[in-house]
């Protein structure tokens, strides 16, 4: 049996073996064409020319089937491999979109890279899969703000979570220290607020006088999310509000409390710097919204509501009116007020808001407000005992920027530790609920992470573990059995050029913050 990651909940065996090779096409209609076209672009990297056909061609040797749920899950699925066919099922686009991933993962490594190495076609052992998720939200969260990430590599990005058969792309779009997605209403916030000037240099205190930035374009943006939507992945865009936004009032400075010009911030930690609480800059947030919302169509908006200083707003005798105007008990529930605003836009809209877990504090949000849980798995209990919705996050166990090693020779990190055994360990509360346990995400945060190669050294192979403590039953689950499948799984990511920690310690090429290889 392969070595999956994330573990299915069945794999049976069965004599013989099926050839993908030339001959092979993928029969599918309506709307499991969209994973076909995966199954097809994965086959095309080894070589495989397998046009699309009708279900019912003949010539389908590997057909695609949205029929009965698997296991009374949306994203259940059947595979079924015998010598003359390959048949993939489930109830819905999503379930066949997991099932050609699982599909690609009973491939040779090699058949994982884009061309194809060596003569032979690839083979897969006869089998049965039965497989389900156990959790609605199984996702991957990336700054690209604290540093733009190209295009190119956010769709990597999203074909690796797709291959750990993960469903959610959080992408961290706004902060301090940059801003990177294009307003046409506020062309000042790429403008100015998607560059910085320089850079702090690791911990030293001093700059390296480089400029720093880069924007998504809307259709840059539109190509991320339809790329992810042929892997029925939703990427949850986030705008941090109402702190975090020093880049925001770098090119708007009236939206603030002071009217003071402010740069893009060179260097990390939290601003003081946050949106005044006036209409005008409840406006603002409203327009940027309603482009994020065209743009992504998914059912989630992030908010962001983490680390808001109060300073400005307890110095701030209009910060201090604006509260007893609106009957507040302090300044501090200025951030619940903004946000409850913001909500009710955006859930105008049919959307729902999520936010980090300081949403809850100082006046809260309506109920139906998702909670991301940072702070602390507690944090994320009790918001589900005040009826949220919570996707585990903690920084003590799904921070990726914490280092994977207390050894030698780990390149600089933000700090922590957190290794891949403490992360296939895990096992995330789930409180009493009324609210629900969504699901787990994993952060990467990346003031010390300045390349794709960085991202990828510390998500890997530790997003591999948390994809199975995402995706596979805890009754199935066991850690020391993930842990010895890792190392044929590391195979697949070395045919994907995946610049992974390697399980016995850093490449010596990583101290100096670069990749094992660079591969775009
Ligand atoms: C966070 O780490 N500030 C959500």
């Amino acid at each position: 049996m392969p070595a999956h990651i994330p573990l299915p909940l069945v794999h049976e065996p069965r004599p013989g073996t099926f050839a993908v090779g030339d001959g092979t096409s993928i029969g599918a209609d309506g709307d499991a064409r969209r994973a076909a076209w995966v199954l097809h672009d994965v086959l095309a990297g080894a070589g495989v020319r397998a046009p699309v056909v009708p279900a019912a061609d003949p010539a389908a040797t590997i057909v695609l089937r949205v029929a009965a749920p698997v296991r009374d899950s949306a994203e259940g699925y059947r595979l079924t491999v015998t010598p003359g066919r390959a048949v993939l099922e489930g109830g819905s686009a999503e379930a066949l979109a997991r099932a050609v991933q699982t599909f690609r993962q009973l491939l040779p490594p090699a058949a994982l890279r884009r061309a194809p190495v060596g003569d032979a076609p690839p083979e897969i052992g006869c089998c049965v899969i039965e497989d389900a998720p156990r959790f609605a939200w199984r996702g991957v969260h990336l700054d690209v703000a604290r540093r733009f990430m190209p295009v190119a590599f956010l769709l990597r990005f999203i074909d690796l979570a797709a291959l750990h058969r993960l469903n959610v792309v959080h992408l961290h779009l706004t902060d301090d220290q940059g801003w990177r997605i294009e307003i046409p209403a506020h062309p000042r916030l790429t403008d100015v607020g998607s560059w910085r000037t320089e850079t702090v240099v690791g911990r030293t205190g001093t700059f390296d006088g480089t400029p720093h930035g880069g924007f998504y374009t809307l259709d840059d943006l539109r190509e991320i999310v339809a790329y992810a939507a042929q892997r029925s992945i939703t990427v949850v865009p986030e705008i941090d509000l109402p702190g975090h936004v020093q880049s925001v009032l770098a090119a708007y400075p009236e939206l603030g409390n002071t009217g003071q010009p402010v740069e893009v911030r060179r260097t990390w930690g939290i601003s003081t710097n946050v949106l005044a609480p006036t209409e005008e800059a409840l406006a603002f947030a409203r327009d940027v919204l309603d482009t994020v919302l065209d743009v992504f169509p998914g059912p989630w908006v992030h908010l962001g509501g983490d680390e808001c200083p109060r300073t400005e707003w307890r110095e701030s005798p209009a910060a201090a009116a604006r509260a007893a105007e609106l009957g507040l008990a302090s300044v501090d529930e200025l951030q619940s007020w903004f946000l409850r605003r913001l909500h009710e836009h955006v859930t105008g809209r049919g959307r729902r808001v999520v936010g980090w877990d300081e949403v809850a504090d100082d006046g809260g949000m309506p109920a139906d407000t998702v909670v991301m849980a940072w702070r602390g798995s507690e944090h994320g209990i009790k918001a589900m005992a005040a009826g949220h919705d919570v996707v585990m996050s903690p920084e003590d166990v799904t921070y990726f920027d914490h280092y994977q090693d207390g050894g030698d020779g780990e390149p600089l990190a933000i700090g922590g530790l957190t290794t891949v055994e403490d992360v296939a360990a895990w096992e995330p509360p789930s409180g009493g609920g009324p609210g629900r346990l969504l699901g787990v995400q994993g952060q990467h945060w990346t003031e010390y992470l300045p390349t794709p190669a960085a991202v990828e050294y510390v998500a890997f192979p530790r997003l591999s573990a948390l994809a199975e403590v995402a995706w596979t039953a805890p009754e199935r689950r066991d850690a020391a059995d993930l842990l010895r499948r890792l190392p044929a799984h590391l195979r697949r990511l070395d045919a994907l050029g995946v610049n992974y920690r390697p399980l016995d310690g850093p490449r010596p090429a990583q101290r100096g913050g670069t990749g094992r290889r660079q591969r775009a």
